[in-house]
């Protein structure tokens, strides 16, 4: 049995996006590819033809509300509807707060937070506008509640995940559309080359059970079970994909 969805996701072209890009297409959704990266974006959307689904890529920074509002416009002129939107384009960096770049803390909180503000803000008008009752999953992280050193502005930013789909998913509860985070812990993506160069890559590997990196396919397989409608009492939490990372001291 297929969904026959559309689902758009932000940070396609890589990671947790790609994989969970991939896992929509194989269960029957029409996938639109959204990333600023164009070449790894559309290389995603090969892929997924590969295997016989559905796809398009828009090139996106989601950091700017006009494109993510026409990144939404696009899923709709090409495949009639937005059914998921996935939040999850976000990027990374190590420096000690007092240390901080100004221009580098702006550029965190303008993709991980105000992207997916954005994503929020523009999926879900135009879910109330199609009478769609869809889902509005935004990638969180451990990082939203437990601090680590280094990563000030990252923190700030899953902080606001959170409590922006807490928000979100009360007022859009209104409309049938649900709100959720997906708490990853530590992923096997690009985004923690910075904690590999730092060293501090065992000490998160330990903290994970197994004491093993998540791969981003067993993130991606999350992300698919909470966006099914047999996932529909679950509304404005943030859903762990951490391996027992934030459990466990
Ligand atoms: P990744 O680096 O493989 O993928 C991130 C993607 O976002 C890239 O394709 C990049 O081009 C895209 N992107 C960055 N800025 C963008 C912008 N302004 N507009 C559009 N696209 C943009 O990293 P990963 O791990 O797949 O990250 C996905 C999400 O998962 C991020 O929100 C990250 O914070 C989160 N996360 C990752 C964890 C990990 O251990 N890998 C742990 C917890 C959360």
């Amino acid at each position: 049995m297929t969904n026959e969805r559309v689902a758009v996701v932000t940070g396609g072209a890589s990671g947790i996006g790609r994989q969970t890009a991939l896992k929509f297409a194989r269960k029957g959704d029409q996938v639109v590819v959204a990333d600023f990266n164009e070449e790894a974006g559309n290389k995603t959307v090969e892929l997924i033809k590969a295997e016989g689904g559905e796809a398009i890529f828009v090139k996106t920074d989601v950091s700017k509300f006009e494109d993510v509002e026409s990144l939404v416009e696009k899923a709709v002129d090409t495949f009639g509807r937005i059914d998921v939107m996935f939040n999850n384009a976000g990027i990374g960096r190590i420096t000690p707060v007092l240390d901080q770049d100004l221009d580098d803390y702006h550029s965190v909180i303008n993709v991980n937070q105000h992207g997916v503000a954005h994503g929020i803000i523009a999926a879900g008008r135009k879910m109330r506008e199609l009478g769609i009752k869809g889902v509005i999953i935004n990638t969180a992280s451990v990082f939203g509640f437990l601090a680590s050193p280094g990563t000030f502005a990252y923190h700030a930013t899953k902080g606001a995940v959170i409590m922006m789909t807490k928000s979100a998913a009360l007022e859009l509860a209104a409309y049938g559309i649900r709100v959720v985070a997906v708490a990853p812990g530590a992923v096997d993506t690009p985004i923690i080359q910075g904690y590999k160069d730092s060293g501090q890559l065992d000490s998160m590997k330990a903290k994970v059970m197994g004491n093993k990196l998540t791969q981003p396919e067993q993130i991606a397989d999350t992300v698919y079970l909470v966006s099914l409608e047999e996932a529909s009492a679950i509304n404005g939490s943030v859903v762990m994909a951490d391996e027992g990372y934030a459990s466990f001291k």
